[in-house]
C-alpha cells in the first residue's frame, strides 16, 4: 500500500522482490535456469502490458482520479507513470496491482527524449495530449532491436484529423487547436497508430472512421475504457472503427484484459519442460490461433472455468508458423515459438511478417546449441533433443522470456543476462515459474 500518493512508488519501478528478485531497475542481476521435473500447478495471469500502457496514456484525456486494476509491476508501467508525472499527473500503486492516477486541470504536453527513448510505447501519449491540450511535443522514438519502427502512419492519420505536424530536432511538434473527425485508412493495421487515432478522435468534432484498423484485443480494451469514460467508439476489434467524438469525458475505474503474451510464456514453458498447468484469469479466446498451432505441435490446451489449462505429455512436434496481425499468430509469440521448435521433433519453419528484424536473439539460442538458420524473414529450426545451458543475453522483452524458457530444456545451467529487458514487460517471471516447480532463480550478474 502506498496511501501517501507518492508517484515514485510507481516511477522507480519498485517491484515486490520475493525469492531474491532485484530490488530496483538499476542492478537487475541475472536469471539462472536449470532443467528439472515437469511443471505442475497454477498461477494468475496479470493485466496486459500493452493494454495498461495505453490506458495510462488515455487517462490524460480527462481531469480527476482514475483507478486501474490488475496492473503488472513492470518497469514499462513505471516509465509510463513517470511520463504522466512529467505532464503534471500523479500516479501511485494504492494496492499490489491497483494504480491510481490523478490528472490535473492543466497539463504540460511535452514528452522528453529521455523517457520516450526508454520505451517506444510513449508515443501513445501523442493522441490523447492533442485531444486534451490542442498541442503536444513528443520525442521521436527512433529504431530498436526489431528494425527502424517508423511512426509515419501515426502522423499521417492524425493529419487527417486536422493536426498540423512538424518533425524537427528529434521531436514531433503537433498542433490542433480544434480536432476534426476524418476518414483514416491505414496502410497496415498498426496497433499504435490505431490507438493514437482513437484517443485523439474521441475529442474531435464529428465522426472519425478508421479503415484497416488493428484488431488486437488491446484495441477493444482501449475502446471499452474510452466508452466507459463517455466516448462513443464503435466496431473496435473489427477492421472498421467509428468514433463519434466531442462528448464529455470523465475518469473511470477499469480492469484491463489479461496478458495474452504472458499466457504464451507459460504455455511455452510447459511445452518445453513438460507437465500440466492451469493459468487463472487467462483468456483463451485471445490466443485461439496460437492454441491451434500448439495443438498441432502436441501441446494440449483447453478452456477451464476462470482460465486455461495446458499439458505437454511428450516432446513437441515441429510445425510451420507465420506471424500476422491479430487474429493471426502474434509476432510477440515468435521467440517463444522458435525456442519451442528448437527442442521439437522435426524441422520447423517460422516466417516473421510484422517486424523487419525480429530474429536478432537467435544468435543467443545458437549459443545454447540450437540449430537455426535465418534467411531474411524466415527461420528454419531443426529441433534437438536437448539444448546446452550457456550464458546468454536478452535482447528485448520477449526474446528475454524465450531464453529463460529455453533454459528449461537445456542440460546444465543457463544464465540469462540483460534481464532489465525482461523486467520491462514480465511481472515476476522468476517467481511465477518457481511456483510451477521450475528450477529458476535470480543470481548476481557477475
Ligand atoms: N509501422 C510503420 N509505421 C507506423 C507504425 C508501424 O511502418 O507508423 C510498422 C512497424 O514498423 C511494424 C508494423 O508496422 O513493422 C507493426 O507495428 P505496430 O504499429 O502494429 O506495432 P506497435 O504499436 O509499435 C505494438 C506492441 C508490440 C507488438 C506490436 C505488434 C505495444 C506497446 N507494443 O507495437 O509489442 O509487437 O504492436 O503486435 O503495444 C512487446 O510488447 O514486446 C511489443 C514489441
Amino acid at each position: 500500500m502506498d496511501p501517501t500518493g507518492d508517484t515514485t512508488a510507481v516511477a522507480a519501478g519498485r517491484q515486490d522482490t520475493a525469492r531474491g528478485a532485484p530490488k530496483g531497475a538499476a542492478v537487475p542481476g541475472a536469471i539462472r535456469v536449470r532443467p528439472g521435473e515437469p511443471l505442475a500447478g497454477e498461477l494468475e495471469i496479470g493485466g496486459a502490458k500493452n493494454s495498461v500502457l495505453k490506458l495510462l496514456a488515455a487517462t490524460t484525456l480527462a481531469p480527476g482520479r482514475f483507478t486501474l486494476r490488475r496492473v503488472p509491476r513492470i518497469a514499462d508501467v513505471a516509465t509510463m507513470t513517470e511520463l504522466l508525472a512529467s505532464f503534471g499527473c500523479r500516479a501511485w500503486f494504492s494496492d499490489r496491482h491497483v494504480v491510481q492516477v490523478e490528472v490535473p486541470e492543466r497539463l504540460t504536453p511535452h514528452a522528453s527524449y529521455e523517457l520516450v527513448s526508454r520505451m517506444r510505447a510513449s508515443i501513445s501519449v501523442l493522441g490523447p495530449l492533442l485531444a486534451r491540450c490542442g498541442e503536444a511535443t513528443v520525442a521521436l522514438p527512433g529504431g530498436d532491436d526489431f528494425g527502424a519502427r517508423p511512426i509515419d502512419m501515426h502522423l499521417s492519420a492524425l493529419e487527417r484529423l486536422g493536426v498540423d505536424v512538424e518533425v524537427s530536432h528529434g521531436y514531433v511538434q503537433a498542433r490542433a487547436p480544434r480536432l476534426k473527425g476524418g476518414e483514416v485508412t491505414l496502410q497496415w493495421p498498426s496497433v499504435g497508430a490505431t490507438e493514437n487515432v482513437m484517443m485523439a478522435a474521441v475529442a474531435a468534432d464529428g465522426r472519425t472512421v478508421i479503415e484497416n484498423a488493428a484488431r488486437e484485443p488491446e484495441i477493444a480494451d482501449l475502446a471499452a475504457f474510452l466508452n466507459r469514460m463517455g466516448a462513443e467508439v464503435l466496431g473496435a476489434g473489427s477492421p472498421t472503427i467509428t468514433i463519434n467524438g466531442g462528448g464529455p469525458l470523465a475518469p473511470v475505474d477499469h480492469a484491463p484484459i489479461p496478458d495474452r503474451i504472458e499466457t504464451a510464456v507459460f504455455l511455452a514453458a510447459v511445452g518445453i519442460a513438460g507437465g500440466e498447468v492451469t493459468l487463472r484469469g487467462a483468456q483463451p479466446g485471445h490466443l485461439r490461433m496460437l492454441c491451434d498451432k500448439l495443438g498441432e505441435m502436441d501441446l494440449r490446451t483447453s478452456t477451464v472455468k476462470g482460465g486455461m489449462w495446458a499439458m505437454a505429455p511428450h516432446r513437441l512436434r515441429a510445425a510451420e508458423i507465420v506471424t500476422l496481425p491479430y487474429p493471426g499468430i502474434a509476432t510477440d509469440y515468435q521467440p517463444l515459438l522458435v525456442a519451442m521448435l528448437s527442442l521439437a521433433e522435426g524441422v520447423g519453419l517460422v516466417t516473421e511478417n510484422v517486424f523487419a528484424n525480429r530474429f536478432r536473439y537467435v544468435g543467443e539460442l545458437l549459443r545454447m546449441g540450437a540449430d537455426i538458420r535465418v534467411e531474411g524473414r524466415c527461420a528454419i529450426v531443426r529441433g534437438r533433443e536437448r539444448l546446452s545451458g550457456a550464458p546468454v543475453r536478452a535482447t528485448d522483452i520477449r526474446a528475454g522470456a524465450a531464453l529463460v524458457v529455453a533454459g528449461l530444456g537445456a542440460a546444465g545451467e543457463t544464465i540469462v543476462r540483460g534481464t532489465h529487458h525482461i523486467s520491462r514487460g514480465h511481472d515476476d517471471l522468476v517467481g511465477k515459474l518457481q511456483s510451477l516447480g521450475a528450477d529458476v532463480d535470480w543470481v548476481p550478474e557477475g
